[in-house]
């Protein structure tokens, strides 16, 4: 997947067919996250989310890490430099240090990867984990046929533009739970459509 000549049509993009539904997602949970302190915010594209963790939380750090140096460029312009390390790095194969964080993001990032790759990938983000770390969730959902067909444009759409290789969701809860999180709060928009959840471990 490269999201580079997409990066700053995204969030435009983003408004014209999803209005404020994912914006809203994304900082749904951010009241309860004032306590991080060490965050991992994964494939945040051009930094929205890691933006209103920074402003809502005065004392976190964070480790921003996408694939695109694009999408970079824009979340360091959006948030800044102070309390984020920024990487320009493949998930799959970055090595995260062991039990370092008590937050972790991923908004509309597991549809990304394929079973396999969603399995690998958890278990390792997981070992990076605190034992007590919280993990927000944002996603699509696809329990209705109007939501399949939406979801299946969308892959559509992302394999056109950034030649993003899976075409279709994982259920990620079995996977967060098989790593012992479990899922303690969550809200929806559009009928289910789109998902935010809380994990604690
Ligand atoms: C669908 S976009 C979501 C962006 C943002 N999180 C949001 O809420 O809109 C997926 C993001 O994940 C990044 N990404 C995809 N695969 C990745 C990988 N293997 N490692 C790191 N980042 C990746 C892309 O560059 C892109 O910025």
């Amino acid at each position: 997947m490269n999201c580079d000549w997409i990066a700053p049509h995204y969030w435009w993009l983003e408004k014209l067919g999803m209005g404020r539904t994912l914006g809203r997602r994304r900082r749904w949970f951010l009241p309860s996250l004032k306590n991080s302190r060490r965050a991992l915010v994964l494939g945040d594209g051009d930094g929205r989310f890691l933006r209103e963790l920074l402003r809502q939380n005065p004392v976190v750090y964070a480790a921003y890490v996408d694939l695109s140096s694009r999408m970079l460029k824009l979340a360091r312009h959006k948030a800044g430099v102070d309390r984020v390390a920024y990487k320009r790095a493949d998930a799959r194969t970055l090595e995260f240090a062991p039990g370092e964080y008590d937050l972790i993001a991923t908004h509309f990032f597991f549809d990304c990867f394929g079973q396999h790759e969603l399995e690998a990938l958890i278990s390792r983000i997981a070992a990076a984990a605190t034992p007590g770390a919280r993990w927000v969730v944002s996603e699509f959902c696809t329990t209705s046929i109007p939501a399949r067909l939406l979801v299946r444009v969308l892959y559509l759409f992302f394999r056109i533009t950034t030649g993003l290789k899976n075409q279709s969701l994982v259920d990620h809860r079995p996977i967060l739970n098989a790593q012992g999180f479990r899922l303690i709060d969550a809200s929806q928009s559009r009928g289910g459509l789109v998902v935010s959840e809380l994990w604690e471990r």
